[in-house]
């Protein structure tokens, strides 16, 4: 099974799908961290060409092997992820080790183009939305000593790069299921989707069946 999980930036994609892999029993990956790695490797001046990031089974993430995991979610890394996630040869060699890892695994996916590039065949696409302002709060939880106005116009600016880039600009799949969770709290996005995913999974089931 493969379940892909879309939306901007802040939107709860993490949770909802560490949540959803729990469940079902699904390796999780957040292609986020892969951006984030290779901007921080270009910012201490490594080539693109001697950038090496591998994954291990607890998600924890390493750039030419040193543990980088702790260092990525600063607000210098989320800039420079977004501007990073706008060159092609970036995306291509991301999105072939993504499809890597998928392949021959149970896999919850989440990112910006899973539903749309990386697995167009998943079983269920989730894309998250909500509003900057709510994203900028939750943010703010997340993080220790941040600035609303700030966080708020930096969500701003990278939704604007994450959603007008030419190669896989953030848009959802034309089969995605849209959840708004500004106005839910996220145990009831996460039973939305885990029944949304039941469903379908019914129905992919029922249709093999009947095939029989
Ligand atoms: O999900 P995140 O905030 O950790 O992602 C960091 C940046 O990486 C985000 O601004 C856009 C980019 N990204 C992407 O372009 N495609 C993905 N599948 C995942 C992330």
């Amino acid at each position: 099974m493969q379940i892909a999980i879309d939306g901007p930036a802040a939107a709860g994609k993490t949770s909802l799908g560490r949540a959803l892999a729990d469940h079902f029993g699904c390796l999780f990956v957040e292609t986020g961290k892969m951006y984030r790695a290779v901007a921080l490797g270009l910012t201490r001046g490594i080539s693109l060409d001697e950038i090496e990031i591998t994954l291990d089974e607890n998600g924890r993430i390493f750039l030419n092997g040193e543990d980088v995991t702790d260092l990525l979610h600063t607000p210098e890394m989320d800039q420079a992820s977004s501007r990073v996630a706008t060159l092609p040869e970036v995306r291509e060699r991301l999105v072939a080790l993504q499809r890597r890892i998928a392949a021959g695994h149970d896999v919850v996916m989440e990112g910006r183009d899973i539903g749309t590039v990386v697995l167009p065949n998943a079983d269920v696409k989730i894309f998250l939305q909500a509003s900057p302002q709510e994203r900028a709060r939750r943010r703010m939880q997340e993080r220790d000593g941040l600035d609303y106005e700030e966080t708020l116009q930096e969500i701003i600016a990278r939704d604007a790069r994450d959603s007008t880039r030419k190669v896989s600009p953030l848009n959802p799949a034309p089969d995605a299921i849209i959840i708004d969770t500004d106005q839910k709290s996220l145990t009831e996005v996460i039973s939305e989707a885990i029944d949304l995913v039941k469903e379908r999974l019914r129905k992919v089931d029922a249709s093999a069946e009947g095939r029989m």
